[in-house]
């Protein structure tokens, strides 16, 4: 079985600039946990100054629907505290392999991150003995700001949030722009830090490289992916950055592989079509684009 991520309400949704309500948001993640995704990065405890579409993660948090595993996005002990306050104790914070990204987006630099997120790795373990730490690697290959990243530099910092007693790394190619070659060669690095089980990738699909890059990592034996309903996403602070794998065609990759998920394409595609209906956006998905064509021509026979 492999794990998929989604990553929709969250990554989906921050860079979107059309306000989804709160009710809204709650109906596409009851429409995710219905199509079989299990793990749900739900929402954000960061400044709602710096991403006002997710300022309502804790009037959402407690409403969450139940069956899958929730987690949200904390930059730091306040955003812990915020979400401890509602019962959120699976958390992700967040760093980046290159500097000029993390100034940007967390506004600290790569040590500062990592020396705030040893309080938040505590405060979180100490609140609850369920608790559960990501911590994301962002920029693992290239930085929209200082360019490409090496190797050396992207396993020092995964190595540094392994330090601080996180569950898993989510290593995020932020921007789209890694090749299987890069994966393969970054991985390879990873793998000798710690075992497959304590990675995960996070491929934004700007290029179309997403799919490539997920069949290099599985061939190393990584086995959770994160992607986002209806490929939505994109960082504010990483200009250039195109949305997420779409879950559409990660599940449709993984499935016709022979690996299971879990997963009901076509409730998925259900879910995607009312959030990308409410955000007044095309489906981009190639498995949704191919569905709905499908659908369309069999109507017409
Ligand atoms: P700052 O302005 O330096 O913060 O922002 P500060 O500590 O100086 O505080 C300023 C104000 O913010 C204060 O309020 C704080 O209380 C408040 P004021 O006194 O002015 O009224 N504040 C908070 N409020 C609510 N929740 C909090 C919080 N913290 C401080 N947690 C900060 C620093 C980290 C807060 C800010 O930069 C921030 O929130 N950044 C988040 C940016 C973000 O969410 N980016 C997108 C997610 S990362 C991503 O998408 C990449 C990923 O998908 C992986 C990949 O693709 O590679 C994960
Ligand atoms: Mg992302």
């Amino acid at each position: 079985m492999i794990r998929v991520i989604e990553v929709g309400p969250r990554d989906g949704l921050q860079n979107e600039k059309t306000p989804i309500s709160t009710e809204l948001k709650l109906d596409f993640i009851a429409k995710l946990a219905h199509a079989g995704l299990k793990e749900i990065e739900a929402t954000s405890f960061v400044s709602p100054k710096w991403v006002p579409q997710l300022g309502d993660a804790a009037e959402l948090w407690p409403q969450l629907p139940e069956g899958p595993r929730y987690s949200a996005l904390v930059p730091n002990v306040k955003g812990l505290e915020r979400a401890i306050s509602v019962g959120c104790h699976r958390v992700a914070v967040f760093t980046a392999a290159s500097e000029a990204f993390t100034l940007r987006n967390i506004n600290m630099t790569i040590q500062q991150s990592l020396d705030g997120f040893k309080d938040v790795v505590e405060g979180v373990r100490a609140a609850a003995s369920q608790s559960f730490v990501r911590g994301y690697l962002s920029t693992a290959f290239e930085c929209p700001f200082s360019g490409r990243v090496s190797v050396v530099d992207a396993a020092r910092v995964a190595e540094s949030l392994l330090e601080l007693g996180v569950d898993e790394v989510s290593v995020g190619d932020t921007i789209g722009v890694a090749s299987p070659r890069e994966v393969r060669e970054l991985t390879s690095a990873l793998l000798s830090l710690a075992p497959a089980s304590k990675w995960v990738y996070h491929f934004h699909d700007t290029r179309g490289t997403a799919i490539a890059n997920t069949a290099a990592a599985l061939e190393l034996g990584i086995t959770a992916f994160d992607s986002a309903a209806a490929g939505l996403g994109g960082c504010p602070y990483a200009p250039g950055a195109g949305g997420n794998l779409a879950t559409e065609d990660l599940v449709y990759f993984l499935h016709r592989e022979g690996l299971e998920t879990g997963i009901n394409g076509e409730a998925l595609a259900q879910a995607s079509l009312e959030i990308l209906k409410a955000l007044g956006k095309p489906p981009v998905s190639r498995a949704q684009l191919a569905s709905l064509a499908s659908c369309a021509s069999s109507q017409m026979q």
